[in-house]
């Protein structure tokens, strides 16, 4: 049984059609059974359909809280029963509850090189510290926001007269060559998280992850 993964979307979905194509160019071995997005108006609905996938629109402001979106989201998902569950540009806080029902199998991507820049307007806050470098992080959720343990990072340069625009799209580029690597470590059973953290062709990965510099190619 392939690799079974369910993506939750809110917006554009560019991460999402990165897997779908690393998929299709039989660059990872798994199988998207389901895309969630809490907004109807996401691009990558749009994407997911194209590309035949099942998709659920769980709008987060139909329901009065927090838990019962949870538990509507964790019905729509646990039938299909995933390997690994992405969130790709989800962007809703979330709460212990889905974590733990998804606990050791729920991977997030993040637009810094955490632990900086947790939360949102990452590279307006790497621009405005003048950082010199930046990047993205791809970490197992737990429930501290964009919290989790690390389990690969790669870096980008902040060149001289970037904008939050030019630097998003550097980073965007790199997030796209990330997540479908990370999730074919996935997809071979080499990467997983254990009490004694996560660990990769069964020895604990550093504390930072794997990290991939300016130029590395995206292949471990
Ligand atoms: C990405 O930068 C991701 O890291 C962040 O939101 C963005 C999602 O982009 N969480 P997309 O929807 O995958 O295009």
């Amino acid at each position: 049984m392939s690799h079974g993964v369910v993506v939750l979307i809110s917006g554009s979905g560019t991460n999402l059609q990165a897997v779908i194509d690393a998929i299709h160019q039989g660059r990872l071995p798994a199988t998207i059974r389901l895309v969630v997005s809490n907004r109807d108006d996401a691009g990558g609905l749009a994407r997911a359909r194209a590309a035949d996938i099942p998709c659920r629109v769980v709008p987060h402001q139909a329901f009065p809280d927090r838990a019962s979106f949870e538990s509507a989201l964790i019905e729509v998902i646990r039938p299909h029963a995933p390997d690994t569950l992405v969130l790709a540009g989800f962007m809703r806080i979330l709460s212990p509850l889905l974590v733990r029902t998804f606990a050791d199998r729920l991977l997030n991507i993040h637009p810094s090189l955490l632990p900086k820049y947790r939360g949102l307007h990452t590279h307006r806050r790497a621009l405005e510290a003048a950082d010199t470098e930046h990047g993205c992080s791809i970490h197992f959720v737990t429930d501290e926001l964009d919290g989790g343990p690390l389990v690969a990072q790669a870096r980008v340069p902040v060149l001289e007269n970037d904008t939050e625009e030019s630097l998003s799209k550097r980073v965007l580029q790199r997030e796209h060559q990330l997540l479908p690597e990370v999730l074919r470590w996935r997809a071979e059973r080499r990467l997983v998280l254990t009490s004694n953290g996560v660990m990769m062709d069964n020895v604990a990965l550093p504390s930072g992850g794997i990290v991939f510099d300016y130029e590395d190619s995206i292949h471990y």
